[in-house]
């Protein structure tokens, strides 16, 4: 087993790095404080490649492994974990399906747009009534002529009303519960597709969480990923990859946390010494950094089994589960070793905090990896 990174591995940690205390970090706190998507940041990760990082040449993309996709989400996530997850919708979530499911003409348009940034991608799953339990969904899509029409609301969509290409799930047939689901790709734009509430949030606020509204909205046919009545199976196995980029962006949360924590307790003085001396400190900061080896080696390990063409389903839902808890219990140790300066907005780990929690919600809630990963235990997968 080889745990070291490859030269160009290393190479895009330290530009993303140094990418994300350049260009992100600086405005992390005023847009989390504003709640203000900053599309120029995306424009720039485009500009070094990063929209695109695992999509071949041909298709926009820059050709590299999902390593390297983890890692720079990671990074990002260090310092901003709505940039992380801004990356991590547009890649895993709205890139991946087109990529597996699509068409020629579909990835030669879709595809490239969004590899090379020109388009930022999103995935509308999650309604009102269907959070865990997806198939409960209520959006139709009616086949007519050379469309389907589709009507429904779609809600918690990350970089929705931003985004220019949906990845959207609806039902084509309600009579056969997951087999009558389909999937669409949808630009935005379309007649009958608009955007409702945009959710006011505890953390990750600087990534826009909103509502999409479909009335009448004619999707052309052309439009259909895949074959009709595969959309479960594509949302599913969307997720399968996805899993693993919310586990990077809770490592990063993690990193950043501990990155914190560690300096101010050197730095700390009270009783006449650093607090850091404190075996109350140095073992919180030892079972932080010992977690975050754990999550990095799970999500490592994730997104090496998708390189290599092999099963990753589970492995990544354990990356999640594992990083997501993990980032929880870090960002409050976080705050509790800065005390109350840690409870305030003049240090960063309030917000790590706030920002781990979703973590364990999103791409299915830390519940449902246990039900995902208990059932594939059970059933020999
Ligand atoms: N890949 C391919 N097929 C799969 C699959 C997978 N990973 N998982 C299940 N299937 C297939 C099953 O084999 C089964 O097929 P057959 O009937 O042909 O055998 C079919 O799908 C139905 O599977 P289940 O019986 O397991 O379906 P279920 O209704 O019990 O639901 C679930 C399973 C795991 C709970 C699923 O509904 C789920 O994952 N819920 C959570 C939803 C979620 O994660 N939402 C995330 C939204 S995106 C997001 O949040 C974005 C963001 O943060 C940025
Ligand atoms: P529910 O499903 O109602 O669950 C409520 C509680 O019950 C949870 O604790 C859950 O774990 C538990 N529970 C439910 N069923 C079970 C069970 N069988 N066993 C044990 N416990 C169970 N969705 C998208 O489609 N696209 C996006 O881009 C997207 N981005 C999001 C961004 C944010 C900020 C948020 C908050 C959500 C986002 N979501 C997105 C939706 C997200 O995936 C759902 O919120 C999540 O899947 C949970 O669904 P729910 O909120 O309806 O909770």
């Amino acid at each position: 087993m080889n745990f070291q990174l490859s030269d160009e591995q290393q190479m895009l940690r330290k530009m993303v790095a140094e990418f994300a205390k350049k260009e992100v970090e600086p405005t992390a706190a005023e847009r989390d404080e504003e709640e203000r998507f900053d599309r120029e940041i995306f424009h720039k990760l485009a500009e070094l490649g990063l929209t695109g990082i695992p999509w071949p040449e041909a298709y926009g993309g820059i050709g590299a492994d999902y390593m390297s996709y983890v890692i720079t989400v990671e990074e990002l996530s260090r310092v901003c974990a709505s940039t992380g997850v801004t990356l991590s919708a547009h890649v895993s979530l709205a890139s991946w399906p087109i990529y597996k499911y699509g068409n020629e003409e579909q990835k030669k348009n879709f595809l490239t747009r969004l590899a090379t940034g020109e388009a930022l991608g999103a995935y509308a799953l999650s309604e009102p009534g269907a959070g865990s339990d997806v198939v409960s969904m209520k959006t139709t899509a009616k086949e007519e002529a050379d469309h389907f029409v589709l009507n429904g609301n779609k809600v918690w969509i990350t970089n929705g009303g931003v985004a220019d290409i949906y990845i959207v799930f609806a039902k084509t047939d309600a009579d056969k519960q997951h087999k009558g689901i389909s999937a669409f790709i949808v630009e935005k734009g379309t007649k009958g597709f608009t955007f409702g509430k945009k959710e006011k949030k505890l953390g990750i606020r600087s990534s826009p969480t909103t509502e999409l509204v479909f009335e009448n909205c004619r999707v052309p046919k052309e439009n259909l990923l895949g074959s009709e009545g595969e959309g479960f199976k594509i949302a599913m196995s969307t997720l399968d990859g996805g899993r693993n980029g919310i586990a990077a962006q809770a490592l990063g949360i993690a990193q950043g946390a501990l990155d914190a924590a560690a300096a101010y307790a050197k730095e700390r003085e009270q009783f006449g010494k650093p607090i850091a001396h404190n075996q109350g400190i140095s073992f919180k900061l030892a079972d932080m950094a010992t977690e975050i080896e754990a999550a990095r080696l799970l999500t490592y390990q994730a997104a090496w089994l998708e390189s290599e063409g092999q099963p990753y389903g589970k492995a990544s839902a354990m990356s999640k589960l594992f990083a997501g808890d993990a980032a929880m219990r870090i960002s409050v140790e976080a705050v509790q070793i800065f005390g109350g300066y840690g409870y305030t907005k003049d240090y960063p780990v309030e917000r790590f905090m706030r920002d781990a929690k979703i973590t364990q919600i999103y791409e299915g809630t830390n519940e449902i990896q246990r039900l995902v990963i208990g059932r594939m235990i059970t059933s020999g997968k």
